[in-house]
């Protein structure tokens, strides 16, 4: 089910994201190859997904979250495209592919994720991808600025970046991965949520909790994947994070608790959204995948 979900998504986000790839003039051909580059290379779309998911489990269409699902996007890929470059994790390969920075350069590839950054925000305004009230799409606006900004992801990379080679409490990594990878997924809930028009306050506490859940899991299979995966599977250097002395919950739990810390999240998850009825299997399906994906 997941797996036919997931196509489905995918080609709905991939089709609202190409157009924004267009350059409106020659001369900035190839910043708008490099933006295009970062995005429509086979990401798993994971937070595209969480916001037509939250959407379709309050109700309403999932079209009414293309707006949403494009921007987490763009923002994540912005996200992949900073972090992979030398100042940061210095990597050089990603979803199978070179990296931005290989591909192109540095200069560029730093353009790329300040524009796709810009053009998030453009999705949300955008009338023909977000079709919602005026006051409505504010606090869209408001969710992902806060989500993607130095209280938010940015803030958590911080912390990722001072963490190497310390050994951090299970508070700290936590709290550094409901900042780094957690705030996104939270606010791709959320503004999925929030696109369906019909939320209700006690809806997006349960979302929230839904949200904060498969945040933390996500993570911990991310540094199980670390471990256990290959490079080829993975589409990035396995080990990666094992070789830069970073902490991982695997290193901190060791590898059998971490995989049973990952189930009891995914659980909590379910047990948010128990309320939501059967419009909400789509967001219990991939809480399930969350954890058991191989990649
Ligand atoms: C893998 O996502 C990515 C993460 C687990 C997120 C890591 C967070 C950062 C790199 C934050 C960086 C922040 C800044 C400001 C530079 P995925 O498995 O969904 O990847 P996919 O989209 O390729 O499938
Ligand atoms: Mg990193």
């Amino acid at each position: 089910m997941i797996a036919a979900y997931q196509a489905t998504c995918q080609a709905r986000v991939d089709a609202a994201l190409q157009p924004l790839f267009d350059a409106p003039s020659p001369e900035l051909q190839r910043l708008y190859a490099a933006m295009r580059y970062s995005v429509m290379n086979g990401g798993k779309r994971v937070r595209p997904l969480l916001a037509y998911a939250a959407c379709e489990a309050l109700g309403a269409p999932a079209e009414a979250a293309n707006g949403a699902a494009c921007a987490v996007e763009l923002i994540h890929a912005y996200s992949l495209v900073h972090d992979d470059l030398p100042a940061m994790d210095d990597d050089d390969l990603r979803r199978g592919q070179p990296t931005t920075h290989k591909a192109f350069d540095e200069a560029c590839a730093i353009l790329a994720g300040d524009g796709l950054q810009s053009l998030a925000f453009t999705a949300l305004l955008d009338p023909h991808l977000s079709t919602q009230s005026e006051a409505l799409r504010l606090s869209m606006v408001q969710t992902l600025a806060s989500a993607a900004g130095p209280a938010g992801m940015v803030g958590g990379q911080a912390i990722d970046l001072g963490s190497v080679g310390l050994t951090l409490d299970p508070h700290a990594l936590a709290f550094m991965h409901r900042h780094k990878t957690g705030a996104l997924i939270e606010a791709s809930v959320r503004l999925g949520a929030l696109a369906s028009g019909r939320a209700q306050p006690a809806q997006l506490e349960a979302l929230q909790t839904y949200a904060r859940a498969v945040g933390l899991a996500f993570q911990v299979q991310d540094d199980i994947l670390d471990v256990e995966s290959d490079t080829a599977t993975l589409g990035k250097r396995q080990g990666a994070d094992i070789a830069r002395d970073k902490p991982t919950y695997p290193a901190l739990l060791g590898l059998d608790a971490a995989k049973a810390f990952a189930i009891e999240l995914r659980d909590q998850a379910l047990v948010a959204v128990q309320g939501l009825g059967e419009s909400a299997e789509p967001l219990r399906a991939l809480a399930r995948y969350i954890v058991e994906r191989r990649h």
